[in-house]
């Protein structure tokens, strides 16, 4: 099994609050007169960006009157745009104790500490109530966990029968190798990918039927040559971005994911599935 320990190291930083107050400084704005656009360049750790939340958020019919669960939710800003968006109430879990601390106050900051609560945890044992969530969703999370029965087991628990699950995950799609760095992971030790086959049976074994599957090959590389496009234009990086939350190495990371997903050996997918069993 994957030493959660060291999964959250990967991900921990140390100073991405005071990071994240520097760069609003450098744009003008304080704790008090932030706004959710002002941030949104940091709110999403995953390959499309918001364009990718809202594919993906979209599908799992989402109202005011649900509570959702964020797994892997990072700084919480997946969850910020579901409260704002759709109104729902959130609670996310992230194993990175940093970043639960830099989302709490990011949704404080916000106003929105009232409508998320977020919680330090593993997605393999989370503390809530059998059948809590109306919606769950996952977003690049599962590359680090290799025990996915237990994880897929985990949310059927915690939804109410016939509740949608999103997931958008980095899956293999083909042969191939892949060179470390990668976002995830600098080393194979934390990285856990598995096929969208693997996928689907480890789902429909926990009591999932497969709603929907796409496969956002095309997407993503569309994201990552505009991302070159717009960084070539720029000759120091923005205020706010991804490059708070990674570290130097964030280009290298960046060029073996896309060597990957150009040659075919992998690409984030996304499974839109219903619970019709508990167990
Ligand atoms: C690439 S980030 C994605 C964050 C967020 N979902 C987003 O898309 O912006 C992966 C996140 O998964 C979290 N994570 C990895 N393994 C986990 C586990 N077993 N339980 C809870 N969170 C986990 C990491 O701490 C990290 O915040």
């Amino acid at each position: 099994m994957l030493n959660e320990n060291k999964v959250s190291e990967h991900y921990q930083n140390t100073y991405l609050l005071a990071a994240i107050t520097n760069g609003l400084k450098q744009l003008g704005k304080t704790p008090e007169t932030v706004n959710l656009e002002d941030i949104t360049a940091i709110e999403e750790f995953h390959i499309g960006g918001r364009a990718a939340s809202k594919n993906l958020l979209g599908q799992l019919n989402l109202t005011h009157k649900n509570h959702v669960l964020d797994i892997g939710c990072g700084i919480g800003g997946t969850s910020r745009f579901v409260a704002s968006h759709f109104k729902s109430t959130v609670s996310g879990i992230d194993l990175t104790s940093e970043y639960i601390e830099t989302g709490r106050a990011l949704c404080s900051w916000l106003d929105l500490d009232g409508q998320i609560n977020l919680y330090h945890g593993s997605a393999l044992s989370m503390p809530f109530e059998d059948k809590a969530f109306d919606a769950a969703y996952m977003m690049h999370v599962g590359m680090n966990i290799e025990n996915k029965e237990q994880l897929f087991s985990e949310v059927n628990r915690l939804l109410c029968t016939n509740s949608l699950f999103g997931i958008y995950d980095v899956m293999q799609t083909g042969e191939g190798n892949l060179n470390f760095p990668v976002p995830w992971a600098n080393s194979p030790e934390i990285s856990s990918l598995a096929s969208v086959e693997q996928y689907k049976e480890t789902l429909q074994a926990t009591g999932f039927e497969i709603i929907a599957e796409h496969n956002h090959r095309e997407l993503a590389l569309e994201f990552f040559s505009e991302q070159r496009a717009q960084k070539a234009g720029i000759k120091k990086p923005p205020a706010l971005g991804l490059h708070l939350i990674m570290d130097e190495s964030i280009s290298n990371k960046m060029n073996n994911v896309v060597e990957s997903i150009s040659s075919g050996h992998l690409a984030p997918v996304e499974l839109i599935v219903r619970k019709i069993k508990s167990f």
